[in-house]
């Protein structure tokens, strides 16, 4: 593959997703952004939405509710249409974490007599401590097993496999795992996991927005998942539930509040759960939060997930030539799949002086990257917003950090707080 600057600049000629960098927000055209997949960009339209919100609950007061009452499942039916569910398969609320905590009891309270939960340790830490302490609360009846992968970056597909049987209650994963970005076959793992009995539940928060998801099409239990990286919902934006439909009506919300009870507004003292998906909200909708994600997911739309995964296998592709030609030589390691059917939109690089070189390409260059430890700087492509030339820029940029050694003026160590 060819990996000058002009080649990049003819590929963002030729890119039929051009005009979307023009619906974000980019308020410093020198800097180069490869964080999207951690804090997705600012969309203008986002900016109107709130000012129209804003208006809205000063006009009309209590009135504000009306419609405004139905947005977890209003926007859940539009995110639905982007990952492959059906209409009231998907709400919107909550931070992924309680997500994850409400459908892991949920599941293991459904699976009586089987005891053990699956994992894997390229799944995001946070996962694995809920899981731990749901196993806690619930009097230790369960064994967590975190199948190991072989080299770090890639599924431990026959591992996990191996331990799906009679005995497995949940199998829990990340579609997209957030540091190599290996991409799991979920349509083999949904199969090999019924087939045993087990429920799944995906975390899709590095998958929405930068993967087609075809939940139905590949048998899907259960996901949750972020709406603030690829969805571009922003800072702490409320993420994602989907249950398949025949499987809503025997699972119970363990955070049952008085939004997830069937009419909710007798005030009954006795709970008696919603029909359907509106079961597993619980507290009042935080519209101020939720409204922006439909402004992302309708982009996305707009765009088509094939489109976007065109552009994004074609751009990870043109980082990887990049990294062997330029960075390889300096000791860079690849830390994502080579191949594009197992990888993501990100591409993580490894470096002995991974953080030093991390906090240069910040400091010194005005490149925007962030760092997952041991070694890894992810190097993160958002289709609608990212060009061609800017990752050959930011390889040149690198490459100046490790020729005049600008690495060597930043700390050692990372220190605590610092995230990217
Ligand atoms: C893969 C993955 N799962 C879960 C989470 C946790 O999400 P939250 O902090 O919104 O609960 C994150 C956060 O970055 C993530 O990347």
């Amino acid at each position: 593959m060819k990996t000058t600057a002009s080649y990049a600049k003819e590929l963002d000629t030729q890119d039929p997703l051009a005009e979307f960098r023009e619906r974000f927000v980019i308020t410093d055209p020198d800097l180069i952004y490869l964080d999207g997949n951690s804090l997705g960009r600012f969309p203008k339209a986002t900016k109107t939405l709130i000012n129209d919100i804003m208006d809205e609950w000063s006009d009309s007061l209590i009135r504000f509710w009306g419609d405004n009452f139905n947005i977890q499942k209003d926007v859940g039916n539009k995110v639905a249409e982007l990952i492959g569910a059906s209409p009231d398969e998907v709400i919107i609320g909550e931070s992924t974490s309680v997500n994850m905590y409400k459908l892991f009891v949920a599941s293991l309270m459904v699976q009586e007599g089987r005891s053990r939960i699956v994992t894997d340790d390229l799944n995001f830490p946070s996962d694995i401590y809920i899981l731990d302490e749901i196993n806690r609360t619930l009097g230790n009846n369960h064994t967590v097993e975190i199948v190991k992968s072989p080299d770090s970056m890639t599924g431990p597909v026959e591992g996990i496999k191996a331990m799906l049987d009679e005995d497995t209650a949940l199998l829990t994963l990340s579609g997209t795992v957030f540091k190599s970005a290996y991409n799991y076959d979920m349509a083999d793992i949904n199969k090999a996991a019924k087939d045993a009995g087990a429920l799944v539940v995906w975390d899709l928060s590095h998958s929405i927005g930068s993967v087609p998801i075809d939940l139905n099409g590949s048998g899907a239990d259960m996901a949750i998942g972020c709406s603030y990286k690829y969805v571009n919902g922003g800072p702490g934006a409320p993420a994602f539930l989907y249950v398949r439909k025949d499987l809503q009506e025997k699972l119970r919300n363990p955070i049952a509040g008085w939004h997830g009870r069937k009419n909710q507004f007798d005030f009954g003292l006795e709970y008696e759960p919603k029909d359907g998906i509106g079961r597993f909200l619980s507290g009042t909708p935080d519209v101020l939060s939720i409204a922006p994600i439909s402004v992302g997911i309708d982009l996305l739309l707009e765009a088509g997930m094939d489109r976007v995964r065109e552009k994004s296998v074609a751009q990870t592709e043109f980082m990887i030539a990049l990294w062997e030609e330029h960075l390889k030589p300096y000791g860079f390691t690849l830390n994502s799949p080579r191949d594009a059917k197992w990888r993501g939109s990100h591409v993580a690089i490894g470096h002995a002086d991974g953080w030093r070189i991390n906090q240069s390409m910040i400091k010194d260059v005005n490149v925007l990257p962030d760092f997952r430890a041991p070694d890894n700087i992810r190097l993160g492509i958002t289709p609608l917003n990212t060009t061609f030339s800017e990752l050959h820029t930011a390889v040149m940029r690198i490459k100046q950090i490790m020729d005049e050694k600008l690495y060597e003026n930043h700390q050692l160590e990372m220190t605590v707080g610092e995230g990217t």
